[in-house]
């Protein structure tokens, strides 16, 4: 485990890289503030202001955290100049090419990749969790038909931790988090088949984590479904794809929950909905809607992305622009390259392709989206794909939560071994009224 040996002193599971570092100078008015310089793994620096309001009374401003960091991690290293994506190091090239969900999940959450022995122990231990308690059954009769698979997800993600109440330790968190990573998919498909009506489907322990999914959304008490390996291919491919993404909104929301010592059920349920926002993870169903829209009236994509562009106009080229991927994410990368594979063996229609990969071309060569390093991120492809695996638009964004879990495990894990672990509380400006005396509301106007 590695030191950090800084102007500061402290040490992290993140660890990162050792050697003094010259520390910044806080200069304001005739205040003066050595503070400590921090080094990460990867060269990136960063000024450890954890003393500055003590030491000078002044606070820093940066509405959406785009210019702070939250916290030292040592699980995924993102370089948005670059497009690079690593989980522990491993290029997410390499892992989509030759792992496995469940193999990413373990290397997310425990740091290394599994030996076999530990990864068959895993899948196993996966597959006979899969089952929800009976009692959920009713939980689900009481939402409405067509309810959004989100919010189902997030309740019932949140309502697990009623039928597992242990107190949560060191001790009990593995089977919880196991608990987690077999449900998800079982809650998925249990949120599909309720808003359409039809009995949920048990899962089956003589099939794959992806397999066992398809089965629960398609199969029915009439007909078997064959799973075609190429659709449980591409799924477990696009899980890993969206398996972590170090600090982003669901997982900052996650860690901000955790860190207050609220269970990893509650956190994970606030992630979810976090996720929900079209800015956010609900980007992938929205991209879809805007294909089909563009299918359906604009007929070209040129119309729309002069909508784009247009700042009197709220449409937005979904899928496109990141904050921190300034360069194509290279996960919508890997995910172009795989539209193209799964649509041709599926031999499924390619419209939508075809109208995304027009919308790319044209983007990439207009001065408003290069001069804003708009590229396309993982939402601009993912959904093309979910749609040619017959995966229903409204279970997009829940596809990306059964994806980001593991991530999201790992990092309320971090969080908690964290010895700079704190609540989190952010503080603020305040602009609103200076102090006034109450009124009654008979002499109010
Ligand atoms: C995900 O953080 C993560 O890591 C997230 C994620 C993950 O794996 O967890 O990668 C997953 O959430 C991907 C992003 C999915 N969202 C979308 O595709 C929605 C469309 N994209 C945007 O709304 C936007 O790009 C964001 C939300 C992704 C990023 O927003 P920022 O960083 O706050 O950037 P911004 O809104 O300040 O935009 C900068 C400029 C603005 O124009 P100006 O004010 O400079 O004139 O770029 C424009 C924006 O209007 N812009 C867009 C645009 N995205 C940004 N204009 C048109 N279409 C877009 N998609």
């Amino acid at each position: 485990m590695a030191t950090q040996t800084t102007g500061a002193s402290g040490t992290s599971e993140a660890g990162g890289q050792t050697g003094a570092l010259p520390s910044a100078e806080f200069a304001y008015g005739d205040q003066r503030l050595a503070l400590p310089v921090v080094r990460g793994a990867e060269d990136e620096v960063a000024v450890d202001i954890q003393k500055l309001r003590a030491a000078t009374g002044v606070i820093t401003l940066d509405p959406g955290y785009g210019n702070t960091g939250a916290c030292r991690s040592a699980i995924t290293f993102i370089d948005g100049e670059k497009g690079i994506l690593r989980y522990r190091g491993y290029p997410i090239e390499e892992l989509a090419e030759h792992s496995t969900f469940l193999e990413v999940a373990w290397l997310l959450v425990n740091g290394e990749l599994p030996t076999r022995a530990e990864l068959s122990t895993f899948s196993m231990e996966v597959t006979r969790h899969t089952m929800l308690h009976e009692d959920f059954r009713r939980f689900f009769d009481a939402l409405p038909k067509d309810a959004h698979p989100m919010p189902v997800a997030a309740a019932t993600v949140g309502a697990l931790a009623t039928f597992y109440q242990d107190p949560e330790t060191s001790e009990s968190l593995p089977k919880t988090i196991v608990r987690l990573l077999a449900k998800m998919p079982t809650i998925a498909a249990c949120s599909f088949k309720h808003s359409i009506g039809q009995p949920f489907i048990y899962p089956r322990n003589d099939l794959d984590y992806c397999a066992n999914f398809l089965h629960m959304m398609f199969a029915t008490p009439c007909e078997e479904y064959e799973v075609d390996p190429v659709v449980s291919k591409a799924l477990d491919l696009l899980l890993i794809l969206h398996a972590d993404h170090e600090q982003n909104c669901s997982t900052s929301t996650v860690r901000l929950v955790g860190s207050s010592q609220a269970n990893l059920f509650a956190a994970i349920s606030a992630g979810i909905g976090a996720l929900w926002g079209p800015l956010h993870g609900g980007a992938n169903q929205a991209v879809i809607e805007m294909l089909e829209h563009i299918d359906r009236e604009e007929g070209s994509a040129d119309k729309f992305i002069t909508r784009a562009k247009d700042k009197n106009d709220t449409a937005r080229l979904m899928g496109f622009g990141h904050r921190i991927y300034k360069n194509y994410d290279p996960r919508a990368a890997v995910l172009k390259r795989t539209c193209t594979q799964v649509i041709n063996k599926l031999g499924t229609s390619s419209r939508l392709l075809e109208i995304a990969m027009r919308l790319e071309e044209i983007a990439l060569s207009d001065e408003y989206f290069v001069s804003r390093k708009l590229y396309p991120n993982v939402d601009f492809y993912s959904g093309v794909i979910y749609k040619a695996l017959g995966i229903p638009t409204n279970m997009f964004t829940v596809m990306f939560a059964m994806g980001r879990l593991p991530g999201w495990i790992a990092h309320f894990l971090e969080m908690r071994r964290d010895p700079d672990f704190r609540i989190g509380r952010p503080r603020q400006v305040y602009t609103g009224a200076k102090k006034r005396a109450y009124v009654g509301i008979d002499r109010r106007g």
